[in-house]
């Protein structure tokens, strides 16, 4: 895999995909978005990585956005094209991922930016992080799925305020309205994703991809038929069994043979 955007590493089972444009406050231009969906498609495909960690290079920023340096070239088919690609090769595969993947917010979380953390399952953010919908200001709006994401985690009312004013809440501000689960320092942010990410990689796969799935479909007319249907596919499989017999002979369940 040719990256020339990305840093990516494995470390314990857990892919850490850096994107690496500090100079330019980590924006997401057409290579990134290339990069990005080739670094999904390998979390989705290599074995070996059981969970993601998407974060930014440099102190100051996880991502600032889409690239504005792209945007005057673009008439309207241009524009609804890369929205339509960003969405279909980057955010829907990050969201869709079978395998947990987790934001470490490391700073500014604009735009695109704060749609790539959106669209990961769940985010950690460092104090430094200041998250924004700032479109409005360019005569523009979130074309990364933004305007669905996040009123889904803040509620209607304030997504509204946040899309209309172009503010820019601080870490707590977005611990304080669901944008993100955790504030740590700079320092410990990695650390405290990866511990995260550790314990869930001792639970059931199948049953991680299949939490994934139904809390996707949450709010939707399918969810609970969604959630019956998983439900009753678990049953009989390995892994349900292990679980379930780990439990009644007082010991861990043993889910994935560790390949180090
Ligand atoms: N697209 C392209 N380049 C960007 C960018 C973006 N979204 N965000 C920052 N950059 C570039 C700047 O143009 C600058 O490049 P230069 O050194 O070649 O001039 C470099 O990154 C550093 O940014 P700068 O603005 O000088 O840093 P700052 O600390 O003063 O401000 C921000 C940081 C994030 C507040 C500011 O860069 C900003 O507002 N960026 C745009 C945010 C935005 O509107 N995002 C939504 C896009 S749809």
């Amino acid at each position: 895999m040719q990256l020339n955007t990305l840093l990516f590493n494995i470390e314990n089972g857990i892919a850490i995909i850096t994107i690496n444009r500090p100079d330019k406050m980590n924006a997401l231009n057409a290579d990134v978005i290339q990069d990005l969906s080739a670094a999904m498609d390998e979390v989705y495909n290599n074995n070996e990585i059981r969970s993601a960690i998407i974060t930014g290079s440099g102190a100051k920023a996880f991502v600032a956005g889409a690239d504005i340096s792209e945007f005057l070239s673009l008439d309207s088919a241009g524009g609804a094209a890369l929205a339509k690609t960003g969405q279909d090769q980057v955010f829907d595969k990050i969201e869709n991922c079978p395998k947990p993947v987790v934001a470490a917010v490391n700073g500014f979380a604009l735009g695109g930016g704060c749609e790539l953390a959106m669209c990961c399952h769940f985010r950690l953010a460092s104090e430094n992080a200041k998250f924004g919908q700032p479109e409005v200001n360019l005569g523009l709006i979130p074309g990364y799925g933004g305007t669905q994401r996040l009123t889904a985690l803040v509620g209607k009312g304030k997504a509204m305020e946040l899309c209309m004013t172009a503010s820019m809440p601080n870490a707590q501000e977005a611990l304080a309205m669901g944008l993100v689960n955790h504030v740590t320092t700079a320092e410990t942010l990695l650390e405290r994703t990866k511990e995260i990410l550790n314990v869930i990689q001792t639970k059931s796969p199948m049953a991680l991809a299949k939490v994934i799935d139904c809390i996707n479909h949450a709010g939707t007319t399918a969810g609970y038929t969604n959630e019956i249907k998983h439900f009753g596919e678990c049953f009989g499989t390995p892994e349900m069994k292990e679980g379930v017999t780990a439990f009644l002979e007082k010991r861990k369940a043993v889910f994935v043979t560790p390949t180090v």
